[in-house]
C-alpha cells in the first residue's frame, strides 16, 4: 500500500510478541529466544554476544521476545540484500516507537519507502554531505576543546557525562538551530525513549519531546534561520510546502537518530581504548591513517539495528518469509561476519576496505554518517592530544544499557 506522508494513518500491521503470537508459517526449528538487547548474557558483553551468534545460531532465525517477534539476519551478504531491496523489505511501520493513534505521524525519512523517500532526503542531504559537514569541523573541534578544558587537568572524569554525551548533543543542537541550554534535557529524553524498555516511560518521553519540537517548529516558521529545523519547516519540494505532520515527523526523527547513536559509539570506543592503552599510542603514531582508523572502530563498535517489514513473500537463504513478517538486521553481528571480516573481534586498522554496516546501506543509509565519522575523528584527535593514556577507574564495574542503541551506561576514567 502506498502511504500519504502528509495524511498519516496508524499501520494496521500487527506487532506479534511472545511465545503465544508466533505465526504458523514459522518453522519450529528456526525459533529462538536469544535475549537480544535485554538478556543477561547480552548485557554482560553485547558485542561479544553478537559476534558469537555466528557460532551459536543459524544464519537466519526467528527471535521471540516480549517486545517484538521477528526474523533476525546476521550474515553480511543477507543484510546487504535485505537493505538494498525495499520492494521486499519495507520501512513502513517498521520502527518500534509508540505514537498516539489519534495524532499519528510518520518518522521521516526512515518510515517512507522509495520513491517518496528521496524528496525528504533532498531537503537536508546537502547539509550532511562530506563537504557539508566539513564546514562544521572548526565548531566541533572547539566544542571538544571547551569540554576537555573543564576536566583534562583533574586526572579523572565520568566520560559519559563529561564528554561522550555533551559533545554530540551540543553539535546536534548547533546544527538544528536549537539552544544549548537544552543539552541535558535532550540527553535524558533520548535515554528514556531508547533505553527504558518500558512503554509508559517511552510514551511519556515521546509526549515531552513532541511538545518541545512543535514549539521549536512554530518559532522557526515565524523567524527563519540557517538551522536544519528551519530548513525543514520552510521546505517546499516540487513547490508544495511540507504539511505540519511531515515537518514534525522529520524533525523528531533527527532527534531519535542523531543523538544517542554517536554518544553510544564514543562510549564503546573509549572503553576499549581505556582497556588497550597501546592502541591509543598506535592511533597517535598514525595521524595519516585516521580515516581508516575511524572506519575500523565504527565496524568493531557499531551500535544499532535495521528493522524492516516483509512487503511481499520472499525467500532468503532458503528461509521463506511472508508479507507482514518483521525482520531485523543485527548490524553489529553483520560487521562480525567472519566470511567478510576474518578474526572479526580484532581491531585491525589495516583491514582491506569492505562495506561496513554501522550506518546501514541502501536508500535508508544513515543521513548523519559523515557527520558521525567527523565527530569520532575529532573526538579522538582532541582527546588523545590532551590525554594520551587513560584507564577505567579501578574497582568500577562497567554495565551496559538495554535497548536498541548499544553501549555502556557509565564510563569512569582515570589518567
Ligand atoms: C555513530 C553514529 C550513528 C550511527 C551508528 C547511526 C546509524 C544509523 C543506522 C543504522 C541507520 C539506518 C536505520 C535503518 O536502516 O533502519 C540510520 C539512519 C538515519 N540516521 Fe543515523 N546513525 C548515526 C548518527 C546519526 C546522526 C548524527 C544523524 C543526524 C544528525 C543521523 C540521522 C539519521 C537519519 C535521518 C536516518 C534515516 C535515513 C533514512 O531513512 O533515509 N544519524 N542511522
Amino acid at each position: 500500500m502506498t502511504i500519504d506522508p502528509a495524511h498519516p494513518v496508524p499501520p494496521v500491521l500487527p506487532r506479534y510478541a511472545g511465545p503465544n503470537q508466533i505465526p504458523p508459517h514459522i518453522p519450529k526449528g528456526l525459533i529462538r529466544s536469544i535475549g537480544l538487547t535485554t538478556g543477561a548474557e547480552f548485557l554482560a558483553s553485547p558485542h561479544d554476544f553478537m559476534a558469537k551468534l555466528h557460532e551459536k545460531q543459524p544464519p537466519i532465525f526467528y527471535d521471540v521476545n516480549d517486545f517484538c517477534n521477528a526474523w533476525q539476519i546476521i550474515k553480511h551478504e543477507d543484510a546487504l540484500f535485505a537493505l538494498r531491496h525495499p520492494e521486499y523489505f519495507s520501512n513502513e511501520g517498521a520502527t518500534p516507537f509508540p505514537r498516539d493513534p489519534d495524532d499519528y505521524f510518520y518518522f521521516i525519512p526512515i518510515e517512507i519507502d522509495p520513491p517518496q523517500h528521496r524528496k525528504y532526503r533532498n531537503i537536508v542531504d546537502p547539509l550532511f554531505s562530506p563537504q557539508g559537514v566539513l564546514r562544521l569541523e572548526g565548531l566541533i573541534r572547539q566544542r571538544a576543546r571547551d569540554l576537555l578544558d573543564q576536566f583534562a587537568g583533574t586526572g579523572e572524569c565520568e566520560f559519559t557525562t563529561a564528554f561522550g554525551r555533551p559533545l554530540p548533543v551540543s553539535v546536534f543542537l548547533d546544527i538544528m538551530g536549537l539552544p544549548q541550554d537544552m543539552r541535558d534535557t535532550f540527553v535524558q529524553w533520548a535515554v528514556d525513549l531508547l533505553h527504558s524498555q518500558d512503554r509508559e516511560t517511552m510514551g511519556k518521553a515521546m509526549r515531552l519531546i513532541s511538545a518541545y519540537i512543535k514549539q521549536a517548529i512554530a518559532e522557526k516558521r515565524a523567524k527563519p534561520d540557517d538551522g536544519v529545523v528551519s530548513r525543514i519547516a520552510h521546505a517546499a519540494p516540487d513547490g508544495i510546502p511540507l504539511s505540519d505532520k511531515e515537518v514534525f515527523g522529520f524533525v523528531i526523527f533527527l532527534f531519535i537518530g542523531g543523538l544517542d547513536t554517536v554518544f553510544a559509539t564514543l562510549n564503546n570506543i573509549w572503553l576499549w581504548l581505556a582497556q588497550n592503552p597501546e592502541r591509543c599510542q598506535e592511533i597517535i603514531n598514525r595521524p595519516q591513517d585516521i580515516n581508516a582508523i575511524v572506519e575500523e572502530l565504527l565496524r568493531r563498535w557499531s551500535v544499532t539495528f535495521s528493522g524492516r517489514v516483509v512487503a511481499k513473500d520472499v525467500e532468503l537463504r532458503g528461509v521463506k518469509m511472508k508479507a507482514g513478517d518483521r525482520v531485523t538486521s543485527i548490524l553489529p553481528a553483520c560487521n562480525f561476519d567472519p566470511e567478510v571480516f576474518p578474526d572479526p573481534l580484532k581491531v585491525d586498522f589495516d583491514r582491506p576496505r569492505k562495506t561496513i554496516l554501522a550506518f546501514t546501506v541502501g536508500v535508508h543509509s544513515c543521513m548523519g554518517g559523515h557527520l558521525a565519522r567527523l565527530e569520532v575523528k575529532i573526538a579522538l584527535q582532541e582527546w588523545l592530544s590532551r590525554i594520551p593514556q587513560f584507564a577505567v577507574k579501578p574497582g568500577r564495574k562497567i554495565e551496559y544499557r538495554p535497548g536498541g542503541v548499544v553501549g555502556p551506561k557509565y564510563l569512569p576514567l582515570v589518567w
